[in-house]
């Protein structure tokens, strides 16, 4: 199919892939309180309470946790070295840190708050299910003998372009789950190995992400033994990374830092499939509601968010559609087509989706690197381009305009860096020469 694009000022540059903002006609005030979404704010406690129940559960299983009593949490950084190497000195730009999920605990990405979550929540359905977990019951039965040989008759798939793998592959194994992930072509072979390495089966498809998904999901769906996690709909997944946002009111509180009229919050999500960018933005709008404003980042050549959302269309438009490849570096935001469920949850709440170049995700990285110690992957480091976007670009400042905020100077732009501390060495480093040949 064909898609045309609306006029906008950012078409130009979206079809010929071009680094751009789009803002979101259609962003509104109060959008998390339409009841006709297919989710509800009270859901997003629900999950925060799910993680407090499994922590001990968690603890026991990953000894990384022990400090932080089973919680999987992420520091928030504020940029000062890295700040001045990416052009954001000056006052204009108001404050700016760094969410490390990037170095979270278990998965080391911001996989690890979606699909761990996911596995843990339906070991303990299941476990209750059978009989094997009582209402009163410790959670770490579940990491017993007993539990073990029940969870050893199921297996957990997933579809994955690396990332969501690797979160989902280590959960189900550490519980002991058989685990089948099912790569798409653009997955990294260190990914594949390390899953292997687990004793989870990979399933390597010469093709993208949502070919992927799909032959996931079809192998699923005549098998009761398999769970399938499924990227594509999954609400556990979504509800999973929204509990981050307490985390971060937590940390931005701690540090003082108001979140107002006066004092707007930019979080910028780099985004594949939509479910993780879309799970901590729902939940940020649940926590800090309209003084929060989440913007989505995707690779020039894979803008699936920004495409669908722009065209407007009630069918999910892919990059193909529009003439773009869906080759990026990238490989946990190579994805074609978003999830249909985050688009629909997305339609109001989302500001934004900005563009990025792979060059710069390469030359950003290594400024993290040399400037504050901070390990990232390609896809992790395309937030960086936010406070830019939102400062200097017309259509950024258009967008401030319209919200009533005069000047970013009160401003804080979290740069959500979603992976890269589980990249080995060899591959981190052909990363840092990649920059350097820039
Ligand atoms: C490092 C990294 N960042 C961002 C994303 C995007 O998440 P989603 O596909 O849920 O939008 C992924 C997905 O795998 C990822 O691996």
């Amino acid at each position: 199919m064909t898609i045309h694009l609306p006029d906008n000022p950012a078409r130009a540059d979206v079809l010929e892939a071009r680094p751009t903002l789009w803002v979101n006609p259609a962003y509104r005030s109060g959008a998390i309180n339409d009841k006709a979404l297919p989710v509800r704010p009270d859901q997003v406690d629900d999950a925060q309470a799910n993680w407090a129940r499994i922590a001990p559960l968690l603890q026991t299983c990953f000894p990384e946790l022990e400090a932080s009593g089973g919680a999987i949490r992420s520091e928030l950084i504020e940029l000062t070295a890295l700040r001045d190497a990416l052009g954001y000195a000056g006052a204009a730009f108001g404050k700016v840190f760094v969410k490390a999920d990037s170095a979270l605990p278990v998965a080391g990405s911001i996989k690890a708050r979606g699909g761990v979550y996911e596995v843990f929540v339906f070991a303990e359905q299941l476990a209750t299910q059978e009989g094997l977990l009582g209402k009163h019951d410790d959670i770490r039965t579940l990491a017993g003998s007993e539990a073990k040989a029940l969870f050893s008759t199921y297996t957990i798939a997933v579809g994955s372009t690396g990332n969501l793998g690797l979160s989902v592959g280590i959960a189900a194994r550490a519980l002991g789950f058989k685990a089948t992930v099912h790569m798409s072509a653009d997955a990294k072979a260190w990914k594949v190995e390390r899953l292997t390495k687990l004793g989870v089966e990979v399933v390597q498809h010469q093709a993208d992400y949502t070919v992927a998904v799909e032959n996931a999901r079809l192998v699923a769906e005549g098998d009761p033994s398999i769970y399938f996690v499924d990227d594509e709909q999954s609400r556990q997944l979504f509800l999973g990374y929204s509990v981050a946002a307490y985390e971060l009111a937590e940390q931005l509180q701690s540090l003082g830092l108001a979140v107002d009229a006066q004092h707007p919050l930019f979080l910028y999500l780099p985004c594949g499939i939509g479910g993780a960018p879309g799970g901590v933005t729902y939940g940020a709008k649940k926590v800090f509601g309209d003084n929060v404003h989440c913007f989505f980042v995707e690779p020039v050549q894979s803008p699936c968010a920004l495409v669908h959302m722009m065209s407007g269309s009630d069918e999910l438009v892919s990059v193909y559609d529009v003439g773009l490849t869906n080759r990026t570096e990238a490989d946990g935001m190579a994805v074609a087509r978003m999830s249909a469920f985050v688009a629909t949850v997305m339609r109001n709440m989302l500001a934004g989706v900005f563009t990025v170049a792979d060059n710069d995700l390469f030359k950003w990285l290594s400024l993290a690197h040399s400037t504050q110690d901070i390990r990232l992957e390609p896809s992790a480091s395309a937030g960086f381009a936010g406070p830019d976007f939102l400062v200097n670009h017309h259509t950024g400042k258009h967008f401030c305009q319209q919200q009533g905020i005069g000047n970013l100077e009160g401003a804080t732009h979290v740069v959500w860096t979603t992976g890269g501390s589980f990249v080995p060495q060899e591959q981190y480093e052909s990363f840092l020469q990649q920059a350097a040949r820039l």
